[in-house]
């Protein structure tokens, strides 16, 4: 019985060395302490050890499984430990590679020159507003002095989504919505995409942007409008920009000019940035025509204003010397990011 018992644990323990695995110890354990296990087999055959003889056997039979399972626990957190170790090495993490950059989203030149606009006018206590890019006629041409058949409209090549609607190729409706909201005195400026049926260019585009803007008050004269855009012109594009005002003709206005500003590339010599002139053309504006303002049910003895419409891509173009518009719209990020 004794040396059955020996070469029972001799088998297990050699069986145990050998394993590699938690499964392989499962099966060990239940090869020799299992219920149909070798151990107890032997604990089985009890019945025919004598009686004084039992309790020693029955305590080698103990000894014997203790140790078994001992070494069992033993091979188990070793397996464990390895199966760890392995892991935290498939894991390291080597702190010295180069990280992987994420991708910021940048601001579009349009955006940064308009919010530098908007930052200008709304320092002059201007309200920023907006109106819809589907407008009707009415807003867009008629209230505006151009009724049907005037040859304005032929000027602004527009999208007509039906008689009465259309895209609106200019932001100067957006006056009329404000004009007709009937809260007075008004200071606003309104940013918008505009739509013409142009083709692509250099310096066209169907779709870009233009910022219009207005004042009405009682008194407000010429002097009030040159006085603001002079003061625009100089915080947009420094402080010794001159401006010149050319006697011009918008339907809506009277009387209308366009402005120019001294170029701020050769200040005024000549480059081929003004293309030669020292003067570059940013805007179109004018004093409200009475026509509009009675539209509006504005009284046109009590009240006068003055209202202007800038090129926000003209600006962008401007301010970063950029040559093309199309870059502007191609959104090539290798040179939007760049700004
Ligand atoms: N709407 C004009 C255009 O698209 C620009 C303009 C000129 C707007 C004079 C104005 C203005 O408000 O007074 O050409």
């Amino acid at each position: 019985m004794k040396e059955k018992l020996e070469q029972i644990r001799q088998a297990a323990l050699e069986r145990i060395a050998a394993s590699e695995a938690l499964e392989t110890l499962n099966e060990i354990r239940v090869a020799y302490l299992g219920k149909k296990g070798e151990l107890t087999g032997v604990l089985k055959g009890m019945r025919d050890v004598s009686a004084e003889e039992r309790p020693r056997v029955g305590q080698m039979v103990n000894d014997t499984r203790a140790v078994i399972e001992a070494k069992l626990e033993e091979r188990k957190m070793r397996l464990a430990k390895k199966a760890r170790e392995e892991k935290l090495k498939r894991e390291v993490i080597d702190v010295t590679l180069p990280a992987k950059k994420n991708h910021v989203g940048h601001k579009h030149p349009n955006m940064i020159a308009l919010e530098e606009v908007e930052r200008i006018f709304v320092g002059m206590g201007y309200e920023v507003v907006e109106g819809p890019e589907v407008e009707y006629d009415y807003y867009n041409f008629e209230a505006l002095n151009i009724p049907k058949g005037h040859p304005a409209r032929d000027e602004q090549d527009t999208f007509y989504i039906n008689d009465s609607i259309l895209l609106r190729s200019q932001t100067s409706p957006v006056q009329v919505r404000t004009m007709e909201k009937g809260k007075l005195p008004i200071r606003m400026i309104a940013p918008g995409r505009v739509f013409r049926s142009d083709e692509v260019d250099a310096t066209h585009s169907p779709s870009f942007h233009q910022i219009e803007g207005l004042v009405i008050d009682k008194n407000i004269t010429f002097a009030d409008l040159k006085g603001t855009l002079e003061e625009f012109a100089r915080e947009l594009f420094g402080a010794d920009t001159r401006v010149k005002f050319r006697p011009h003709h918008f339907p809506f206005t009277e009387p209308s000019a366009e402005v120019d500003v001294s170029c701020f590339k050769c200040h005024g010599k000549g480059c081929r940035f003004c293309k030669g002139s020292g003067w570059i053309e940013i805007l179109g504006c004018g004093m409200v025509h009475p026509n509009v303002l009675r539209m509006c049910d504005i009284d046109p003895e009590e009240y006068s204003g003055f209202a202007f419409g800038v090129g926000l891509e003209r600006i962008a173009l401007l301010k970063y010397e950029i040559d093309d518009m199309r870059l502007l719209y191609e959104n090539d990020i290798r040179f939007l990011k760049q700004f």
